[in-house]
C-alpha cells in the first residue's frame, strides 16, 4: 500500500526492534565484557530513556509506515520496570500482529504469566551452552544454567503463541563443543534453536574472523549425527535458515550475518533505549527521535522524519563486509544500546 515506506532497495520497513534498557545483568564477553562495563560504566539515566508514552508514540507511528512486527530487547528488556505494562500497550496498537521478546531469563519466570496475558506473543531466550562453567563464563560470571533452563521449560509450559526460540551465539574454542549437546537437549521440546554466528557488533568485544564458526560447518556437524532437511523461510526477510530434523525430532536455524548475509531483505529499524533510530545493527550514526519527541512534534511530523528516514536507507553492512572483507568502521553503535 502506497502509505507504506520503502528504502532505495525497495525494502518495506515492517519490523521494529525496540531496546527498552541499556542495562544488563550478564557480562556476555562478545556482547557487554566486564572489562568495558565495569562497576563504574556510565549507563543511561532513568530520564535519558525513552518513556512508555514515547515508546508507545514511535511504535505508533512505525506502524502507520507499514510495520507489524515489534520485538523488544535490552541490554536485558526485564530489568525495565514495568515492562508488563508496555508489552500491553504495543500489543493493542491496531496493525500490530507479532510482539516478541528476546531475553537472558533470569528475570523471566517471574514475570512470564503477566507478560502473556498483557498479549506477547513469542519469547526468544539468550542461552550460549548446557554446560556451567561455560554458561558461566559466556555471562561474565553473573549467571547459573538452572534458573534459565527452568525459566525455559516454565515460559513453554505457558503455551505462546509463537513459541519460545533460543539464540546460541557461537564462538570458536569457547562453546562450540557444545553445540551438539544444545541440539539433543531441545530435540522433541518444540523450542526451536538457532545458532548464530558471532559478529562484529560494536567495538568493545574485539571480534576475530577466527573466533567465527560459520554455519555451514555447525550444519555438518549436526547433519551427520541427526540428518537435517531445509525448510522453506516463513516469511520474506527471515534471519535464520531453517531446517528440520528428518526423524521428526523438530527444527533448528542458523543465523550467518557473516558467512552468508541476509541484508538483501532487511526489514529491521531498532529504537535505541535513549531514543536514536538506527536503520542497521551496524550503523555508526541514528536519528535522535528523542529531541524530536521531547521538543513536542505531533504524529504527523514525527511520521514525516521516520518516513524521511527509512526512504533514503542504504545500509546493507553484513553484504559489503562480504564483498569487501572486513571494513572495521571505527565507531559502531554497541549491542547494549540496540539489542540484537
Ligand atoms: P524472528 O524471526 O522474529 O523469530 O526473529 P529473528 O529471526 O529476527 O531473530 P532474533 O530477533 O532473535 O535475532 C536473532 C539474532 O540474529 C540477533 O540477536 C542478531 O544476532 C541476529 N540478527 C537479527 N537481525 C539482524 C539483522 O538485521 N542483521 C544482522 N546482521 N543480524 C541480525
Ligand atoms: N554476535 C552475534 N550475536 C550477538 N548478540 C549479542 N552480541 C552478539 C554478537 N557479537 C545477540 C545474541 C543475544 C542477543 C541479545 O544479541 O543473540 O542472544
Ligand atoms: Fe546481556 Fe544479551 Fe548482551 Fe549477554 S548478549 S550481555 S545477556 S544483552
Ligand atoms: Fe539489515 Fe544491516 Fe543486518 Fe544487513 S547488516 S541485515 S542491513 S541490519
Amino acid at each position: 500500500r502506497s502509505r507504506h515506506v520503502r528504502d532505495q532497495y525497495g525494502r518495506p520497513l515492517q519490523d521494529l526492534r525496540i531496546s527498552v534498557m541499556d542495562r544488563c545483568n550478564f557480562r556476555c564477553p562478545y556482547c557487554m565484557p566486564e572489562a568495558k562495563y565495569h562497576e563504574h560504566f556510565r549507563f543511561l539515566e532513568p530520564k535519558e530513556r525513552l518513556n512508555f508514552d514515547e515508546i508507545e508514540r514511535v511504535a505508533r507511528v512505525a506502524v502507520s509506515l507499514g510495520v507489524t512486527k515489534l520485538r523488544l530487547t535490552g541490554g536485558e528488556p526485564l530489568l525495565r520496570p514495568g515492562l508488563t505494562d508496555l508489552v500491553g500497550r504495543l500489543a493493542a496498537i491496531d496493525g500490530v500482529n507479532d510482539v516478541a521478546l528476546t531475553t537472558n531469563a533470569v528475570l523471566l519466570e517471574r514475570h512470564a504469566d503477566a507478560l502473556k496475558s498483557a498479549g506477547l506473543q513469542r519469547i526468544t531466550v539468550s542461552l550460549d551452552s548446557l554446560d556451567p562453567a561455560v554458561f558461566a563464563r559466556m555471562s561474565g560470571g553473573r549467571a547459573q544454567l538452572d534458573p534459565v533452563l527452568s525459566a525455559i521449560a516454565y515460559a513453554q509450559g505457558l503455551g505462546f503463541r509463537g513459541g519460545v526460540k533460543l539464540n546460541t551465539v557461537v564462538q570458536r574454542g569457547v562453546n562450540d563443543a557444545g553445540v551438539l549437546d544444545l541440539a539433543e537437549r531441545f530435540r522433541h521440546t518444540g523450542v526451536v534453536l538457532r545458532f548464530i554466528e558471532y559478529m562484529d557488533v560494536g567495538t568493545r568485544n574485539h571480534w576475530e574472523r577466527s573466533e567465527v564458526v560459520p554455519s555451514a560447518e555447525l550444519r555438518e556437524r549436526i547433519n551427520a549425527r541427526w540428518p537435517l532437511e531445509a525448510v522453506g523461510p516463513q516469511y520474506r526477510g527471515e534471519v535464520a535458515r531453517r531446517y528440520r530434523y528428518a526423524d521428526g525430532a523438530g527444527e533448528v536455524g542458523f543465523i550467518s550475518s557473516v558467512s552468508a548475509p541476509f541484508c538483501g531483505d532487511c526489514s529491521r529499524a531498532r529504537l535505541s533505549s535513549e531514543g536514536q533510530l538506527y536503520t542497521c545493527l551496524f550503523a555508526s550514526k541514528g536519528t535522535d527521535l528523542r529531541d524530536i519527541l521531547r521538543c513536542g512534534a505531533d504524529d504527523q511530523e514525527l511520521r514525516n522524519v521516520l518516513s524521511g528516514i527509512w526512504s533514503v536507507r542504504t545500509d546493507r553492512y553484513s553484504e559489503e563486509r562480504a564483498e569487501h572483507g572486513d571494513t572495521p568502521t571505527s565507531h559502531r553503535i554497541e549491542m547494549n544500546y540496540i539489542g540484537g
